[in-house]
């Protein structure tokens, strides 16, 4: 599996210090809100986990998947709710939890989504962030890191299913998704 990384963008120091700071920023700006904070699956789940720990606060999770991928490398460009919430967003004030941006396009469609389920208001906090690829009009409210335009694995991101449980974030060798 380690032989598949072409080189590490982050490593897990790196990667707790960042979430760490993310945690204490949303603590502060969610006090008094009790939040409902949505882990967008599968990729979401290792940051989502971390994230928590670090919030002070109370709160409530939920879970929600999407598909946009599939086994590729590139957005297809269509999202489709594989898994709803448990629990309604109405008059919550939701945080969506995201582990990267890419096209922005899962995003958009889950903002509108939710803004449309009368929440209170939505949030985004997103671990990594690829702007150079955006085809929608998004920014996340909490951004971790901004990456290179280049397929990254690690710390919940996968390549068809695998990779997901580095604790680091890297660049695949493009021999192993071009097979
Ligand atoms: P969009 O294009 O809708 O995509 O912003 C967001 C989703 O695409 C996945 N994604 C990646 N997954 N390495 C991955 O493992 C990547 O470099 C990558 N770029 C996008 C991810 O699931 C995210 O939720
Ligand atoms: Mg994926």
């Amino acid at each position: 599996m380690l032989n598949d990384i072409q080189e590490v963008l982050y490593d897990a120091e790196q990667i707790q210090a960042k979430v760490r700071e993310m945690g204490e920023k949303l603590s502060q700006d969610f006090e008094g809100r009790d939040p409902l904070v949505i882990c967008i699956l599968k990729g979401a789940i290792i940051f989502m986990s971390d994230l928590i720990k670090e919030m002070t606060i109370p709160l409530e999770i939920d879970f929600m998947a999407v598909s946009s991928y599939g086994q590729s490398t590139k957005s297809s460009g269509v999202v489709k709710i594989i898994k709803d919430l448990d629990v309604s967003v109405e008059g919550r004030d939701v945080l969506i939890v995201e582990d990267i941006i890419d096209s922005g396009l899962t995003l958009s469609y889950l903002i509108d989504v939710l803004e449309r389920r009368n929440s209170k208001s939505v949030t985004v906090a997103t671990l990594f962030d690829k702007p150079a690829r955006r085809t929608v009009d998004l920014e996340a409210d909490y951004t971790g890191f901004t990456l290179p335009d280049e397929f990254v694995v690690g710390y919940g991101l996968d390549f068809a299913e695998r990779y997901r449980n580095l604790p680091f974030i890297g660049v695949l060798k493009p021999e192993v998704y071009e097979k």
